[in-house]
């Protein structure tokens, strides 16, 4: 047998650990992705797609490079090629894609629509109404909280919103102003936001729960532990500055993020919890959506779970892909074949593939393009907040030639360039720069060694939690 030819479609950290995971089995020869990021070469038997110099970009232009490059098979990182059809267009060209079609990448794509067929499936979800309509919301926004004094709620845009549409609001006026800046002006989701989910917050802690399906045989994958906020709890006056300088109102609000790190395994979700999730929520899920529209769920299914304090979980969203940066430190672990753990899935064989595990830990930390003040060459510079907010890019990055080379660098954000010399370097293009994923046997070496390997590498604005992993060694 020749070796396999893999096609990655994704830009960032995740593509560039599946990417990773693709490689190392012994079945495949190369890995192509696109549209990739400088990491996406680093990685061995890993290559950059380009047709005719550039990256494949569009669902015609990489289905021209995975026709043109003889591809066996094809997998799909994030929602928006799978929400915009790119599974249902390379297979009605007889492309091997691994991924939901559109119509299952539904349940991502719409939390309204989502959200009613789970209430119809009987899947535990927070209590929760859909609105096209601003004033109607305003009007529940002011029933809700004169009968629910205390409760939180969170305001969700119904698209595809980058990780971003799901706002907590803590007040009536917070909730209010919520609506309008999404319903109305500035329209900060765009269209994504002209339907929106309004949901009781629940109390107790968020867990993010990943599976497999092949549309019959549905198995769980390990988990992580992400932290989400921007912010560790003790930053407080860097939690005030951001806000300051993104002129948010709510100067004490630690903004979400796509997450700062996280590792893996997880340190509270055991067999029990487990089962019970995918007795309650993901099979029902998978099976019931087949059974309601027709379509089956092949692929990756993410629930973002709020999990109560008597251990029951409710379904907050639901992602068709994996997360990033969870798959930097989950996949690490994998010891089974992910190529044939891939095709098994293509032909709906999940059942006879077991998920084997390495015991190791694995600890990640995102650098991110933080607060930072570029020179203009007249002198003076604009101060940006950074990332989730405004950020600089384009800043040179250096440092990776002294990081351990056991330890692991996923590039979520970064390319090649020249610098004023016309020496090649490697800048920043992005909020999240890169993943820097140590393992070790317990927890705490996987930190020590995170922690210490992080340091090395420099940015301007360069910032990261110093907390992953804090209490939990
Ligand atoms: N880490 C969150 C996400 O991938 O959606």
């Amino acid at each position: 047998m020749s070796g396999k030819r893999v096609f990655v479609v994704d830009a960032g950290g995740r593509g560039n650990a599946i990417a990773h995971a693709f490689a190392k089995s012994g079945s495949v020869e190369t890995v192509f992705v696109a549209p990739g990021n400088a990491g996406s070469e680093m990685i061995e038997k890993c290559r950059l797609a380009t047709v005719q110099g550039k990256p494949p970009k569009t669902i015609l232009e990489l289905l021209a490079f995975a026709k043109q490059e003889r591809i066996d098979m094809t997998f799909v990182g994030p929602e928006g090629y799978l929400s915009d059809g790119i599974v249902n267009i390379f297979q009605e060209e007889g492309q091997r894609i691994l991924g939901p079609k559109k119509e299952a990448a539904i349940l991502e794509n719409s939390k309204c629509t989502t959200k009613d067929l789970l209430k119809g499936l009987n899947v535990p979800v927070p209590p929760c109404k859909n609105f096209g309509d601003p004033a109607a919301a305003r009007e529940y926004v002011q029933q809700f909280c004169s009968e629910n004094p205390g409760h939180g709620l969170v305001i969700k845009a119904d698209g595809l919103a980058a990780g971003k549409g799901s706002i907590v609001c803590s007040t009536e006026e917070e909730a209010r102003s919520t609506i309008e800046r999404i319903m109305v002006s500035p329209k900060l989701f765009g269209k994504a936001g002209e339907r929106i989910e309004i949901e009781k917050r629940l109390e107790g802690r968020e867990l993010m729960f990943f599976a497999l399906s092949d549309g019959r045989t549905v198995q769980p994958l390990e988990s992580a532990l992400d932290y989400k906020q921007a912010f560790s709890a003790d930053e407080t006056v860097a939690v005030r500055l951001f806000n300051k300088l993104s002129n948010n109102p709510y100067l004490e609000n630690n903004p979400n993020t796509g997450g700062m790190g996280g590792f893996s395994p997880h340190p509270w979700l055991d067999e029990e919890l487990t089962e019970k999730i995918m007795n309650k929520i993901a099979l029902p899920t998978v099976h019931g959506f087949h059974e309601a529209t027709g379509h089956e769920y092949v692929g990756v299914i993410y629930f973002g779970l709020m999990i109560s304090e008597d251990r029951e979980p409710s379904v907050l969203e639901i992602n068709v892909r994996l997360g990033d940066p969870e798959t930097q430190v989950i996949l690490p672990r994998l010891e089974t074949d992910f190529f044939l753990l891939s095709e098994a899935l293509l032909d709906r064989k999940l059942a006879s593939v077991p998920l084997q595990w390495s015991r190791d830990y694995c600890l990640g930390i995102c650098a991110t393009s933080g607060r930072a003040i570029k020179p203009h060459s007249s002198g003076g510079g604009e101060e940006r907040p950074g990332y989730p907010g405004d950020h600089y890019t384009n800043m040179p990055l250096t440092g990776l030639e002294k990081v351990d080379p056991a330890v692991l660098v996923y590039h979520n954000g970064t390319a090649f360039g020249q610098d004023a010399t016309g020496k090649r370097r490697l800048f920043t293009t992005g909020g999240r720069v890169l993943t820097l994923v140590a393992r070790g046997h317990s927890l705490a070496e996987a930190r020590i060694k995170a922690y210490d390997n992080i340091k090395r590498i420099r940015f301007n604005g360069m910032r990261y939690r110093k907390d992953i992993g804090q209490g939990y060694v």
